[in-house]
């Protein structure tokens, strides 16, 4: 028995990187695991990365920073697996490191489209599934930038700080329906989206998606039960259970 047999987990951004990782993490663990994206050749990868390891998983390509796409991913969820246990809002996008002064508003827009609006989108179709019933984890991925103001993080740096917000008000307000919420800071991790962010540094310098997956699994599952509202960091957490 894994630590997730039984459960159904949706990863957004689960086709490449942390959210990847992630993924194959949960699957180990037993859980039946959906990812969503945008582009099917990676979806297809890493579901056949999964399968191949013998674990069970399924694909959708959606637009998350759309809403029809946020209620058709929800639906098929619904459809092939009738309901979620795990939800992580792992899906971001970086955006220009721009001041604010000089920053478009286009990008600022896109940005929080997808790193905010989107994760309230997918959350609460999620929750139409948890609260009735009365269990769920929802793990929501944040920024060392989204806890101390940095310059040149624009629009991705507040919509971290959102997402610690929103981790925070959610679960007061989920408390009575059993349904955890928390958010982890992965810290510099090898993936597109910090060597896009860091391009002048050797990635081989950073820890991998899948050194960083132990405490995803933590939150997901009964171990962490009565955890909620809490921000972590991936790899303090990494040296704490070493
Ligand atoms: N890597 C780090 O060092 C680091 C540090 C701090 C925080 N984080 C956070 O950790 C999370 C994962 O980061 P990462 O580095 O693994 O990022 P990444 O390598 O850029 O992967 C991002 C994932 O999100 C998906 N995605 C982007 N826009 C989407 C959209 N509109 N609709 C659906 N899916 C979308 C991407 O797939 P498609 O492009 O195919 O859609 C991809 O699967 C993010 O929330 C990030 O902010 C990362």
């Amino acid at each position: 028995m894994g630590k997730l047999t039984d459960k159904v987990a949706l990863v957004t951004g689960g086709s490449r990187g942390i959210g990847r990782a992630i993924a194959l993490a949960y699957a180990r663990e037993g859980a039946r695991v959906f990812v969503s994206a945008r582009r099917e050749a990676d979806l297809e990868q890493a579901v056949g990365e999964i399968r191949a390891a013998g674990g069970e998983a399924s694909w959708i390509a959606a637009d998350i920073s759309k809403t029809r796409e946020v209620k058709r991913l929800l639906r098929e969820v619904r459809c092939l697996y009738g309901t979620v246990h795990i939800l992580v809002n792992n899906a971001s996008i970086l955006g220009p490191r721009e001041t604010i002064i000089r920053y478009p508003l286009s990008d600022w827009e896109r940005v929080m489209r997808v790193n905010l609006t989107a994760m309230f989108g997918v959350t609460k179709e999620a929750l139409r599934m948890m609260i009735p019933q009365k269990e769920g984890s929802i793990i929501n991925l944040s920024s060392g930038v989204g806890r101390v103001g940095k310059a040149r993080w624009g629009a991705y740096a507040v919509s971290k700080f959102g997402v610690e917000g929103f981790t925070q008000l959610l679960a007061k307000e989920m408390k009575e329906h059993n349904i955890r919420v928390n958010a982890v800071n992965p810290g510099g991790t090898r993936t597109d989206m910090r060597a896009e962010a860091y391009p002048q540094e050797d990635p081989l310098t950073l820890p991998a998606p899948d050194e960083i997956t132990k405490v995803f699994v933590y939150l997901a599952s009964p171990e962490s039960e009565g955890v909620t509202g809490k921000s972590f960091d991936a790899r303090d957490w990494l040296k704490k259970s070493n």
